[in-house]
């Protein structure tokens, strides 16, 4: 039992930072970032709350998908940047939306939290609990990067992105994993701890990494790397084996967008052409849980993906978390 993805929808901000423009602060240049990392330039959100571009990302799902927003039983938004600890980003969307008859909480699994949320959402139309859900993946990376760390900066974007799913008898497989031993290598703290009792709290991140910035980003960008190129392969086979199918019987890979050099990593480990991967992650750069919906609503749009078409979404992210979607578009 599958899922119909009914209708999508894509946010991005006005504002965006160029390459050029980090050589005001921080010792870079264009071609570092274009060949170590594919990135060219990135939306920057500014002014803009995240609930706000998922808003915006959301109505147009709810558009295309051609329903009343009162018919949504679910609203999950996927985010790790959410605007408030409480309330969820998804209540506020559902609220906006006018999504009246629906239940909202937020899901973080960082990167992967798209595939997550779909997964998820997907259990609760096959059950027929719910007719219609909507997953909103919003993300303002840029609220907590730390500027002042080149390796780490450069990377990410904000944009948001949404779709609206029902239950069909699809062809449909999905795989979710975990490696929680790896949660050292990115991660944001969330609430602040007083210095003196930092370093006796239980498996506090700081131990290891004493220079680990308070509420900022910190990532050890060289073992994420390997992580990321065995995760996204391993995201795919463990999907296609439940239901047998091969990376040939593929239509389009839409891999988390993180690094041009991941994404052909895994491609050659996968054994399957770069011409069958969206890579959308020279203009957006690494938006987080909204880069997966991101780059299918614009293949989407581009026509690139077509009704009928078996794709693959495969993710990886903080946690250290990784995840795979098969289904028809
Ligand atoms: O959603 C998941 C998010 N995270 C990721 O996916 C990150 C995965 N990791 C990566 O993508 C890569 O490891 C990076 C792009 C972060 C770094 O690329 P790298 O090829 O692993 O570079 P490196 O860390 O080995 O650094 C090579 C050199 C260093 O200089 P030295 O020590 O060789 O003199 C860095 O200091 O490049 C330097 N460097 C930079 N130079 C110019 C690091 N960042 C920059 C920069 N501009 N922005």
């Amino acid at each position: 039992m599958g899922i119909n993805i009914l209708g999508m929808g894509s946010y991005v901000p006005g504002q965006k930072l160029t390459n050029n423009d980090f050589t005001r602060f921080i010792e870079t240049n264009d071609e570092w970032i274009r060949t170590r990392t594919g990135i060219v330039e990135r939306p920057m959100a500014g002014w803009e709350p995240t609930w706000y571009m998922g808003l915006k990302a959301a109505e147009k799902a709810v558009q295309r998908a051609g329903i009343d927003p009162k018919e949504i039983g679910l609203v999950i938004s996927t985010t790790a940047t959410a605007d408030f600890h409480t309330p969820s980003m998804a209540s506020i969307i559902q609220d906006k939306l006018g999504a009246a008859n629906a239940g909202a909480f937020d899901l973080n699994a960082a990167c992967t939290g798209f595939v997550y949320a779909l997964d998820t959402a997907r259990r609760f139309v096959e059950t027929g609990d719910e007719k219609y859900v909507l997953v909103v993946a919003n993300e303002s990376l840029s609220r907590f990067l730390d500027f002042t760390d080149r390796g780490s900066c450069i990377l990410f974007g904000d944009g948001a992105a949404a779709a609206v799913i029902e239950k069909s008898s699809k062809l449909y497989s999905s795989a979710l994993g975990s490696d929680g031993s790896g949660g050292k290598l990115l991660c944001a703290r969330a609430l602040n701890v007083a210095p003196e009792v930092r370093t006796e709290a239980p498996d506090d991140f700081t131990d290891e990494f004493p220079d680990m910035p308070l509420h900022k980003l910190f990532q050890n960008g060289k073992e994420v790397y390997k992580f990321a190129t065995c995760a996204l392969p391993r995201s795919f086979e463990l999907a296609a084996q439940k239901i047998g199918i091969t990376k040939d019987d593929i239509d389009w890979f839409v891999p988390h967008q993180a690094n041009i050099r991941i994404i052909e990593t895994a491609a050659k480990k996968l054994g399957a052409p770069m011409e069958k991967f969206i890579v959308t992650l020279d203009h957006y750069g690494n938006t987080s849980s909204a880069s997966i919906p991101l780059a299918l609503n614009e293949a989407i749009e581009k026509g690139t993906i077509k009704r009928g078409q078996k794709l693959a979404l495969i993710g990886f992210g903080a946690g250290l978390t990784f995840g795979g979607i098969i289904l028809e578009y």
